[in-house]
């Protein structure tokens, strides 16, 4: 069995004029974390995007457990067993914590929930509820299941949306800038969580906190625009000329970025 969960290649996207993604590679390990990092722009999402068939690339591969195939749509993401967290929060501000957790569980589980809000047998919401309520216990949001989003502190939704990726028991796990935004105990408890995680199932992260990235990551891909300019241990990119070179043109623009190279 290869080692490789999934291995994308030469992977390109346009979005009229603009390149955000030119003959990009990447792969992960089975139980690894690869950070993807980059300066803004640099096309991070767009390969999350690409993965969960949300944009086309033109060209390229994707394999997923040793076997190539079309790259999915995003219907069939979390039968492969890859889910994500978005970019920011994305809950459903109408649902409770725990139904929006639900929501992630299972597809028949989504398609019976917008049908009929609560048209599932007894035994089917129990199950899925306690599936829920264990991925909520995870991330540390347990007392919060009966909360409404717009109720919650921006941490709090960090950890229901992370919860919502987590009960579907994916393979892969893309996670969008999930420290955004969190103070430093915050990003602290996330870095633990994902080493545990990490025991279940590969990582897939992208992120702008590079100590985080640096603690958690097996391995690290670099992004610049739209280019992947280098591949390695986190101490192998951090020397890397390209990757210096990226970091510090873009210093003025944005102040994450030049951590890399303090
Ligand atoms: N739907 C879209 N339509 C047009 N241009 C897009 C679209 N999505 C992304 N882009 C452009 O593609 C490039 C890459 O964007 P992307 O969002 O992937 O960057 P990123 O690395 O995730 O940046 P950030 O760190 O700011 O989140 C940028 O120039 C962006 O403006
Ligand atoms: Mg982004």
């Amino acid at each position: 069995m290869s080692s490789q969960l999934i291995s994308l290649k030469n992977l390109s996207v346009s979005f009229g004029g603009v390149r955000a993604l030119t003959d990009v590679s990447i792969s992960v390990e089975r139980n690894s974390v690869v950070g993807l990092i980059g300066p803004n722009g640099a096309g991070k999402t767009t390969l999350f995007n690409c993965i969960s068939g949300l944009v086309k690339s033109t060209t390229g591969t994707f394999e997923f457990e040793g076997i190539a195939r079309p790259f999915p749509k995003p219907h069939e993401l979390a039968n492969l067993g890859i889910t994500r967290t978005l970019q920011g929060v994305g809950l459903f501000n109408e649902l409770s914590v725990i139904q929006n957790v639900m929501v992630g569980a299972d597809k028949h589980y989504r398609a019976n929930f917008f049908r009929e809000l609560f048209g599932l047998s007894g035994r089917v919401e129990a199950e899925l509820r306690e599936r829920a309520e264990e991925a909520l216990a995870w991330t540390g949001a347990s007392a919060l299941i009966n909360s409404k989003p717009s109720e919650l502190s921006y941490p709090d939704s960090k950890r229901v949306s992370l919860a919502r990726a987590l009960v579907a028991t994916p393979k892969l796990l893309l996670l969008d800038e999930p420290a955004a935004g969190l103070g430093q105990d915050d990003i602290d408890a996330l870095a633990a969580l994902i080493k545990e995680i990490k025991r279940r199932c590969a990582v897939l992260i992208v992120e702008h906190h590079v100590d985080f990235v640096r603690e958690i990551s097996d391995s690290v891909t670099v992004l610049n625009f739209g280019k992947s300019i280098a591949t390695g241990t986190y101490d192998e990119i951090k020397q890397n000329p390209a990757v210096v070179e990226a970091y510090l043109g873009n210093s003025d623009k944005n102040d994450q970025n030049s951590d890399l190279i303090a």
